[in-house]
């Protein structure tokens, strides 16, 4: 089925084939599932949270599995921004599948530096700053303080022409405030939802499952979570929203266009299935081809300025 006519350009270069994504942390840098479906069919590659130094990650077990979800305490596991931009963006720069690269850190600073190393790296088509990561000490520092989130967008924004993406947290009371802080500081676009702070018990033991204690819970369990949060985002600002939370079948998918979403991102069903999000697209091709989707597409998206 073909999937032309559904692009979708998200502002300042960041132009996706179509709308459907991997979310970040889910495919890694792409190469493992390179291997097993035609990544280059997708409209874009969110790759592993990266930061300024390699990280090993939490220790395991990392992740837990739970009522339609999975709970996970990776911690950021990555080989740093150096080894990204020398080693994975030359492959990156070889698909045709725009890779936006998810940058994370405990500072302003280190969010600065991976968007200034990544800056005109040819294979970087943007980077999606992860103020949302519930797993690291300090990760949701920048998410949960909209004047913080605003002061970070426009330091990053001072440092890279690339498109920048700001993925949200849904640990907040006020999504919204965060959202339209990080629109008024530059950001080109807004991603939603990050996972939600969750806790599983061992029964034996009645101690957490993780060592951490919590962890981001993912999957179906969250997706009437995330389209809430996601139909409140898409009030609040103008700039273009991708959608993640529980996507793992077409109508999920399409539930957040339905509530104003312009892409979205297949997370954990992809752990499940490796080919669902190349399912989504066909189910949107063919939707399409019946002239059953928003007559935005094709064109530019919703809140482009
Ligand atoms: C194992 C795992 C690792 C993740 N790592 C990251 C990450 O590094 N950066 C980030 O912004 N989001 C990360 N996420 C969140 C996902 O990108 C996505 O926002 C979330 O899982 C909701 O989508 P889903 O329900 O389809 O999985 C991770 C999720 C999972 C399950």
């Amino acid at each position: 089925m073909s999937s032309a006519g559904l692009r979708v350009d998200l502002g300042r270069g960041l132009v996706l084939p179509n709308p459907v994504g991997l979310a970040s942390g889910t495919a890694g840098y792409g190469f493992e599932l390179a291997q097993l479906i035609d990544l280059d069919r997708l409209g874009a590659l969110y790759t592993k949270g990266t930061t300024r130094l390699p990280r090993e990650g939490n220790p395991p077990p990392r992740v837990a599995e739970t009522e339609r979800g999975m709970l996970n305490s990776i911690g950021l596991h990555n080989p740093g921004v150096d080894w990204v931009a020398e080693h994975y963006a030359p492959l990156f720069a070889a698909w045709r599948i725009p890779v936006v690269v998810n940058v994370a850190g405990a500072e302003i600073s280190d969010y600065m530096h991976c968007a200034r190393h990544l800056d005109g790296v040819e294979g970087v088509a943007g980077v999606e700053l992860n103020i949302s990561c519930p797993n690291i000490a300090h990760g949701l520092d920048f998410g949960r303080d909209a004047a913080g989130a605003a002061r970070l967008v426009d330091a990053v924004r001072a440092v890279t022409g690339r498109h920048v993406m700001v993925k949200l947290s849904p640990n907040v009371t006020d999504i919204a405030a965060v959202a339209r802080a990080v629109e008024g500081a530059g950001a080109d676009s807004v991603s939603a939802v990050n996972t939600y702070v969750g806790m599983k018990i061992h029964r034996a033991s009645g101690r957490p499952v993780l060592p951490q204690g919590t962890g981001g819970l993912s999957g179906p369990a969250i997706h009437p979570l995330a389209l809430a949060a996601v139909a409140e985002v898409r009030a609040a600002v103008r700039i273009p929203v991708v959608a993640a939370g529980g996507i793992d079948d077409v109508a999920t998918a399409f539930d957040f266009f339905a509530v104003g979403a312009d892409a979205i991102q297949v997370g954990t069903a992809s752990f499940a299935d490796p080919t669902t999000a190349l399912r989504v697209l066909d189910g949107l091709a063919e939707r399409a081809a019946a002239g059953r989707i928003p007559a935005r597409w094709g064109t530019t998206a919703v809140g482009s300025p």
